[in-house]
């Protein structure tokens, strides 16, 4: 199961950090009572503890159909509609090649009309399956992407209603009236679910099983986690949140989520999400941001280590990764890399860990290590549904609604002002 260590944060907490801990504990109750704001959200951890079976089992259907009739699939969707699914997949997919099935692509994640010209030319002549994702039907991103794809395969394809996927609520917006209109498949997202809460719903689940990966595995590893969670005691969501709210109450300002295994980055972009939209409100929060590790110790780790002091630190770390390639041996050694003889790349890269979170512990840069067992759908599901336990635990302890985000409608008012919508 998840775990954290937090060994080298305790030097930097007092007294004071018992009675967050226990705050941190009541917050954990509040959340699980739904008692607390935004409490009529937290759908997304009774769907493991009532699990559907019946509903992964027609997701594998379909996405068994798509991986049959596609060479590629278009995901549409922003946001939640889009970061866990990509998280999912680049963690649990090869990085080289492999038998992934149909290729996915994502659009509507941006307004970039080269991307979108790009990407029709590229779907041209090609079997295309897609899925369009968006709970409220209204986001502009994968509106207008959907728009151009839609169009395409409509015009492309006679079976273009068996082709076309819509994931969405279950009656309101735009895309039920598609869906109504042109005869398209549907999933439903809970209503009680927000969108960055929604990876194990269809939104995350239908093109995770598209790219092969097993869904069952990545759902029961999360209601492995929901259940181990429930407790209060010994509950590693719970502190993680209580020491990421003590060094906010200490002036720190951002939490650096670093991982050191690159296929685990677009876990830390929807970590990321996961984060800044629960908590970044009421002018309070820590700003979540990420780092990829040893990469990007050679380019901003010269800030950590000695820039501001604002920042504490989190590693996602794999226990059993599968770095055993040993080093070779070179005769000459003209390269001078013998000293690394018997030992694997793995041993490097966990050095590499170790030394970090040594060097900025004693830079003044506090850190703690999520340790994954290893890298598979089991434990991508735990970490996912540790993810999201403690920020609500978190959130509620830092005194927000960790499930409403009414700073996004900010710039959507500019924009359509701007656009003339009426
Ligand atoms: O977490 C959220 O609620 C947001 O990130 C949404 O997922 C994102 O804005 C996309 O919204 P929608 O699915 O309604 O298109």
């Amino acid at each position: 199961m998840i775990r954290i260590d937090d060994a080298l944060v305790r030097p930097f907490l007092d007294e004071s950090f018992s009675g967050l801990l226990r705050d941190a504990e009541l917050a954990h109750e509040t959340f699980l009572s739904k008692r607390g704001a935004g409490g009529d959200l937290t759908g997304w951890r009774d769907l493991l503890l009532q699990p559907n079976d019946a509903l992964l089992e027609r997701i594998n259907e379909i996405a068994d159909e798509i991986r049959r009739d596609a060479d590629v699939l278009v995901c549409i969707g922003i946001g939640g509609s889009y970061l866990g699914a990509k998280a999912v997949i680049e963690a649990l997919t090869p990085y080289f090649g492999g038998d992934t099935g149909p290729e996915i692509v994502f659009a509507g994640h941006h307004i970039s009309g080269a991307y979108l010209r790009e990407l029709l030319d590229h779907i041209e002549g090609r079997s295309v399956f897609v899925n369009v994702i968006s709970k409220s039907g209204t986001t502009l991103e994968p509106a207008l992407a959907f728009r151009y794809v839609r169009q395409m395969v409509e015009a492309t394809f006679d079976d273009a209603d068996r082709r076309i996927i819509v994931t969405t609520d279950p009656e309101k917006g735009a895309l039920n009236r598609l869906h109504q209109e042109r005869g398209y498949r549907k999933f439903d997202i809970p209503p009680d679910v927000g969108g960055r809460f929604s990876v194990l719903t269809p939104v995350g689940l239908l093109p995770i099983a598209v790219a092969g990966i097993d869904i069952v595995s990545l759902f029961y590893g999360a209601v492995a986690a929901a259940e181990d969670l429930t407790e209060a005691a010994d509950n590693d969501a719970i502190r993680y949140a209580a020491v990421r709210n003590a060094f906010l109450r200490q002036g720190k300002a951002v939490e650096l989520l670093a991982v050191f295994e690159p296929r685990l980055r677009g876990l830390g972009e929807w970590w990321q999400q996961l984060y800044g939209e629960s908590e970044g409100k009421d002018q309070k929060g820590l700003f979540p941001a990420i780092a990829q590790y040893s990469t990007d110790l050679h380019s901003f780790g010269q800030y950590v280590q000695e820039g501001q002091r604002t920042l504490m630190e989190t590693f996602l770390m794999v226990d059993n990764d599968e770095g055993a390639l040993r080093v070779p041996g070179s005769e000459d050694d003209l390269d001078g890399l013998n000293y690394l003889l018997g030992k694997t790349v793995r041993d490097v890269n966990r050095a590499a860990y170790e030394g970090t979170s040594q060097a900025h512990s004693a830079g003044n840069v506090p850190n703690l290590t999520v340790w994954l067992d290893r890298i598979s759908p089991g434990t991508i599901g735990e970490a996912i549904y540790f993810f999201e336990h403690a920020v609500a635990v978190s959130g509620y302890l830092l005194g927000v609604n960790p499930f409403d985000q009414p700073g996004v409608e900010a710039y959507k008012k500019e924009m359509f002002r701007l656009l003339g919508r009426p």
